[in-house]
C-alpha cells in the first residue's frame, strides 16, 4: 500500500494506473475504520483493479455545535488495518491546507438542492454542503471510475448521485449495504460515545424501524400513526428522536398519497448521550 499526503503525488499515481487502462475506485472516508468501512473497501476492490482509500476528517461538514475536536482520529491504527487488509493499493492523507488551498472560509463551497436541508439537514445544517464540497475535490483529485460510499448515510448518498449526475462528473457511484452489531446498531465511529448503558439500548433505533417498515409493508396502518408509536418506544429507551421519516428510495421525495408501488425507504436519527444515530430500513 503507498501513501501519499498531496494531490499532486495522488494524480501522479493514479495517472500510471490510468495510462495502463486500469480502473480506479475511491473509497472516502474520516478514518477511526472500522467494518462498515472495510466492506467498502472490499466492495470497492470488486468495481475496480485499483484501489484508493482517503482518510480525512472534513471541518466544513462539521457545524460550530459538532464534535469536530473529539471526533475519533486513530491515524496509525488506520493505516495498519489496511496495510493488513492488502485491499488499498493507495492511502491518500490530505491535510486541511491540501484539500482547502485558500482556506475553509475562503473555499469554493458547493451547494446543493432543498433536500440537503431534510432529515439530517435540518438538524445538522450545512453539513451535507460540506460533504460535497469534499468529496468533490476528492474526485477531482483522484478522478476515480468509482465512488463508493455506505448505505448508513443514505440521504449523503442520494445527495452525493445527485451532484455526480447533475455536474456531469464522469464517476459511477456505488452503495455499500450497512454492517451492524449483533444487536442491529449500525457501525459508526460515533458509537464509541455511547456508554455501556447506552449502548444496550443503542439497538433500538434499529429494532424500531425495522419493526414499522414491517407494519408498512403489511399495510397495518397510517405512517404518522405507527411513527408516532416508534417515537414513544424510543423515548421509553432513553433516546431522543430526531425524525422518522418515510420517502421514496430513490431521491428522497415526499410520500404524499397513498403507498405508490415503487420502492420506498424508512429514515430515522435519534440522539443517545453524546451520539446522534442514523439509520435507514427498506420499505
Ligand atoms: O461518510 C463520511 O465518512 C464522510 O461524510 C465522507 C464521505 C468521508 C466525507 O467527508
Amino acid at each position: 500500500m503507498q501513501r501519499a499526503q498531496t494531490p499532486a503525488s495522488v494524480r501522479e499515481q493514479v495517472s500510471t494506473w490510468r495510462s495502463a487502462g486500469q480502473r480506479i475506485a475511491v473509497v472516502p472516508t474520516m478514518g477511526n475504520l472500522h467494518d462498515g468501512h472495510l466492506s467498502l473497501i472490499r466492495l470497492a476492490a470488486q468495481h475496480a483493479a485499483r484501489v484508493v482509500c482517503s482518510i480525512f476528517v472534513n471541518p466544513t461538514q462539521f457545524g460550530p455545535s459538532e464534535d469536530i475536536a473529539s471526533y475519533p482520529r486513530t491515524p496509525e491504527a488506520d493505516e495498519a488495518l489496511l496495510a493488513d487488509q492488502g485491499i488499498v493499493d493507495l492511502l491518500f492523507v490530505p491535510t486541511e491546507d491540501d484539500i482547502y488551498p485558500h482556506g475553509i472560509t475562503g473555499s469554493v463551497a458547493i451547494n446543493l438542492p432543498a433536500l440537503a436541508g431534510e432529515l439530517c439537514g435540518r438538524s445538522r445544517p450545512g453539513h451535507f454542503h460540506g460533504v460535497a464540497s469534499v468529496v468533490l475535490r476528492l474526485l477531482n483529485i483522484v478522478a476515480p471510475d468509482v465512488l463508493v460510499v455506505g448505505r448508513k448515510d443514505y440521504q449523503q448518498a442520494v445527495l452525493l448521485a445527485r451532484m455526480i449526475r447533475d455536474l456531469h462528473l464522469p464517476t459511477e457511484i456505488v452503495v455499500g449495504d450497512i454492517v451492524r452489531e449483533a444487536d442491529g446498531l449500525a457501525m459508526s465511529s460515533r458509537n464509541q460515545y455511547l456508554t455501556s448503558a447506552e449502548r444496550e439500548v443503542a439497538g433500538t433505533l434499529h429494532a424500531v424501524l425495522d419493526e414499522l417498515a414491517g407494519q408498512l409493508r403489511n399495510g397495518g396502518g397510517s405512517i404518522d400513526k405507527l411513527a408516532a408509536r416508534a417515537r414513544e418506544r424510543l423515548v421509553g429507551s432513553g433516546l431522543k428522536t430526531d425524525y422518522i421519516e418515510l420517502r421514496r428510495a430513490q431521491e428522497l421525495g415526499a410520500v404524499t398519497s397513498k403507498l405508490p408501488d415503487e420502492p420506498l425507504i424508512l429514515l430515522g436519527a435519534a440522539w443517545l448521550g453524546r451520539a446522534r444515530l442514523i439509520d435507514n430500513v427498506p420499505v
